[in-house]
């Protein structure tokens, strides 16, 4: 197992993810590939159907996946739906506003996904894409998420694991996930069963689990009210 470096506290974060949001994209993509071991259509695939008519895009960075995911939607003849985006760090944020400018079903707040400024059950769905191993606070990311969910809405999350696999994929992916650590882009992978463990004592229910490369994919349901 790969041993984390020292945790770095959630102003680090935010400010790891001061970069260009186009050399964040190309880094992403390296990022993706070698250290998740995933692909593009398989996060379009996974994310793509989990949209309800009020979605919170959490820690939606620069927004580059959700336009993605828009075409994909678009290509598959799925219903528009209103989007709201958090993020905790600014320049992110900036970014996606850029990106998305004079459309009206989209909007971007800065929050942390612990202190989310929404009421309790505001959303049929949420998307956490490629940042819940980014959270210094998963129980109270998880619990946040939670929260503002709708009694019956669903999360889908992919989770970094720690790298599994044979030479010479597994030591480059832990070289890159101590680079993220060190860099402050990356908090720590988990293992698969202590991220679950997680996601269930937040509150949620699991509908479907896959690991898939290096990352586990899962999406929680919010337990309908009693
Ligand atoms: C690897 S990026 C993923 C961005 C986007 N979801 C994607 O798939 O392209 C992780 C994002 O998580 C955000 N993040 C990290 N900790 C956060 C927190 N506590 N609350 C909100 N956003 C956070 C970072 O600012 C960053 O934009």
């Amino acid at each position: 197992m790969q041993t984390p470096t020292t945790p770095k506290s959630r102003e680090a974060i935010a400010a790891a993810y001061k970069s260009e949001p186009w050399w964040y994209d190309v880094r992403g993509f390296f990022i993706l590939t070698f250290a998740y071991n995933s692909t593009l259509t398989e996060q379009l695939r996974f994310f793509g159907p989990n949209f309800g008519k009020q979605h919170l895009e959490v820690a939606c960075g620069t927004g580059t996946l959700l336009e993605l995911i828009f075409y994909w939607r678009r290509w598959k003849k799925l219903p528009t739906v209103q989007v709201v985006g958090v993020d905790y760090a600014e320049p992110m944020l900036a970014g996606a506003r850029h990106r998305f400018a004079g459309k009206p079903d989209l909007e971007f707040l800065h929050a942390d996904v612990a202190e989310m400024p929404f009421a309790a059950d505001s959303f049929d769905t949420a998307n956490v894409a490629n940042a819940v191993h980014c959270f210094p606070d998963v129980d109270g990311g998880m619990r946040g998420v939670l929260r503002v969910l709708k009694p019956g809405g669903t999360m889908a999350a992919n989770v970094l694991l720690f790298p599994r696999g044979r030479w010479p994929l597994r030591p480059l992916a832990e070289r890159i996930n101590r680079w993220g650590m060190r860099k402050g882009i990356l908090f720590t992978p988990y293992e698969r069963d202590d991220i679950r463990q997680r996601i269930i004592a937040a509150g949620f229910e699991i509908v479907t689990e896959a690991v898939s490369g290096n990352c586990y994919n899962v999406l929680a349901r919010k337990p309908a009210a009693q």
